[in-house]
């Protein structure tokens, strides 16, 4: 059984003028020990849907449609969720997530910048979460937040230091040592490094990944750049304006891909291979999603879209085994049968 199965997930968000459909029916699943790469441009739904499985939507954001499992438990969307009044729902979602987060899943923030509180000690505050979660003493969550700290390549001694005495890459590290604190099965990493420098990005990146297969754990990378998860994931998931356009396994997916819109943002970032192109940009840009397109949501800037694409939204096609486009096309694609028509 896969650790985190996600069905049909739905996440709107109330705002004055209707309602954003950030996440639009949504399926995938990830296995034990497995990174996912979840990648997409600004204002997709990746944080969205990072925040649906660790229940921390802000209060205008409803799961308003879907399933999502983790570990075998149903953590959205359960027959027992579903029945209860709205304030016995909130309760019922604290007291189970606090069951799971940081001790099953934890997450990374894409402003861990700001994800420590100012006025405290960064040690004092990893070792509050494993106050928190586990039933250890105050001397050996300390003792672990040292073990920590030295895992993740921090220095030590900076242990009792405040966030503002750290700088962006020691932030990111001191985050992703909070993440590990409680030992969790999965780890959402929201955007990791993009506050880094290019040379400290590859460093992070390839620590975590090494240490996520140390420990064993499952990891879901969150990211706009294409090129990022490449060498770190081995499943891959392509968002666009709420929908999953392509999934499976990363190695068929770069070696031949089968929907245009992961075609375009293969384009649009430098090959980290080394081979020297022209990089495109798609044109246009991602829509409203209070007010998305009809049919597949990508049509208006696709280069292969035809009258369909506009009337009808796409079923999730199986080109090949463990890897889906959710294009009228993709199996055209897959098969280089399709030329330009726009
Ligand atoms: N609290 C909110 N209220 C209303 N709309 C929201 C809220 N949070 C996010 N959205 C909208 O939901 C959509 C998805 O946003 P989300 O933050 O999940 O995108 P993202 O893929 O993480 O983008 P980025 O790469 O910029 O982080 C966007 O249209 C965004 O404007
Ligand atoms: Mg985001």
């Amino acid at each position: 059984m896969a650790l985190l199965e996600i069905e049909d997930l739905q996440v709107y968000f109330d705002i004055v003028r209707g309602q954003v459909q950030a996440v639009d029916g949504i399926t995938f699943s990830l296995g034990k020990g497995e990174t996912l790469g979840l990648v997409g441009e600004s204002g997709c739904g990746k944080t969205t849907a990072a925040f649906a499985i660790t229940r921390l939507l802000p209060s205008n954001g409803h799961i308003i449609g879907g399933k999502i499992t983790f570990d075998g438990r149903v953590v959205a969307g359960s027959e027992e969720e579903l029945s209860l009044s709205k304030r016995k729902r909130r309760k019922y979602v604290d007291a189970l997530m606090h069951e799971i987060r940081w001790n099953d899943v934890s997450m990374i923030f894409q402003s861990a910048m700001n994800a420590f509180n100012p006025v405290w000690r960064v040690g004092d505050q990893i070792a509050e979460a494993i106050l928190e979660h586990e039933e250890v003493s105050k001397e050996e969550a300390r003792k672990k937040v040292i073990e920590l700290y030295k895992l993740v390549g921090l220095d030590v001694d900076r242990i009792d230091g405040y966030p503002h005495e750290y700088s962006g890459g020691m932030r990111q590290r001191a985050m992703i040592a909070m993440a590990l604190a409680c030992n969790p099965k999965l780890i959402i990493a929201d955007e990791p490094t993009t506050a880094l420098d290019v040379i400290m990005q590859d460093r992070v990146l390839a620590e975590m990944r090494d240490l996520q297969r140390k420990l064993g754990m499952a990891m879901i990378i969150i990211t706009h750049d294409i090129s990022v998860v490449a060498e770190v994931a081995e499943k891959i998931a392509i968002m666009y304006a709420g929908k999953l356009l392509e999934f499976g396994d990363i190695t068929s997916i770069f070696r031949r891909p089968s929907n245009p819109y992961t075609i375009g943002l293969m384009a649009s970032f430098p090959s980290i291979k080394g081979e020297k192109k022209a990089l495109f940009s798609i044109p246009g840009s991602p829509p409203d999603l209070s007010n998305p397109p009809s049919g597949c949501r990508f049509h208006p800037r696709c280069k292969y879209a035809k009258g369909v694409c506009k009337e009808k939204e796409p079923e999730p096609i199986e080109v090949e085994p463990d890897h889906f486009s959710k294009c009228h096309f993709g199996l055209e694609i897959f098969n280089g049968q399709l030329s330009e028509v726009k």
